[in-house]
């Protein structure tokens, strides 16, 4: 299975630090932010990862991760020249990942103590279709929210402001190679992005979403409450790369 991260966008929520460098560089604990993406991929045993990047400090992740051989692995970089969203920053996947191959996609600001290897492992036995981690929350209009009926979801709700369930959707997602054609059929959002719930509801729709819900501590690092707090987390240990 192949691996992306996306370390693409403005990171506004964290200006004016990001007006100098990519978020996706900041310091959690004692290393970049990008680090921990790489170091979760890496212990779930994927070894091929793309790593997509905007054009700001394109450098910066190469002089920090180089051909990524420190963690094990191979990193590949493609350049998202606009944020234009998740789902238009992984489309730029398409080709790494080839036709009938599976990915596991991490978005590089979230942070989180639990291993993946065991949902990697339930997903490559799953024929096909997606497989989204979700994560007990309480600040729930940050995110996307699953609506379940009985076990399944059965739609996910961007940033409700009457959240259906008490679950974020994290930024830790499976697909198979069909989620290329899902985003071509994607049309940008009110806030003018190719969105990942968009398409995560067409796998919901056809009844082809999984889910698995990660143990430990988890975080959306994209504000300064959140990326200290993953700061005092991970510098205690938890989380950091094993
Ligand atoms: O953190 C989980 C949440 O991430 C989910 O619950 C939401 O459903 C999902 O939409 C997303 O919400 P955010 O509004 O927090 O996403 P944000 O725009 O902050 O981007 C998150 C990551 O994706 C960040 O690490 C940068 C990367 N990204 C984002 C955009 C817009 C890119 O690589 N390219 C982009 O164009």
């Amino acid at each position: 299975m192949k691996g992306v991260i996306l370390a693409g966008g403005t990171g506004t929520r964290l200006a004016p630090l990001t007006k100098l460098v990519n978020k996706h560089l900041l310091p959690a604990g004692k290393f970049p932010m990008i680090h921990y993406a790489v170091a979760k991929l890496a212990s779930a045993g994927i070894e091929e990862i793309l790593l997509v990047i905007g054009k700001q400090s394109a450098g910066l992740f190469i002089d920090y991760l180089g051909s990524g051989k420190p963690w094990g692995v191979r990193l590949t970089y493609r350049i998202q020249e606009e944020a234009g969203g998740i789902a238009q920053g992984l489309s730029l996947a398409e080709g790494f990942v080839a036709p009938g191959e599976k990915m596991v996609v991490l978005l590089g600001d979230n942070l989180f103590e639990g291993d993946l290897s065991p949902f990697v492992g339930q997903f490559a036995r799953q024929e096909q279709g997606a497989m989204v981690m979700l994560k007990e929350a309480d600040d729930l209009h940050r995110y996307g929210v699953p609506v379940f009926l009985r076990d399944s979801i059965i739609f996910i709700e961007e940033k409700p402001s009457t959240p259906k369930s008490g679950y974020c959707v994290t930024g830790v997602y499976m697909y198979d190679a069909g989620v290329f054609d899902r985003i071509r059929q994607v049309r940008p959002s009110q806030r003018g992005e190719l969105e990942i719930t968009d398409v995560n509801n067409m796998y919901a729709m056809e009844g082809k979403l999984q889910y698995g819900v990660l143990t430990g501590w988890w975080t959306d690092a994209g504000t300064f409450a959140s990326l200290r707090e993953a700061g005092e987390k991970l510098s205690d240990g938890r989380g950091g790369p094993s």
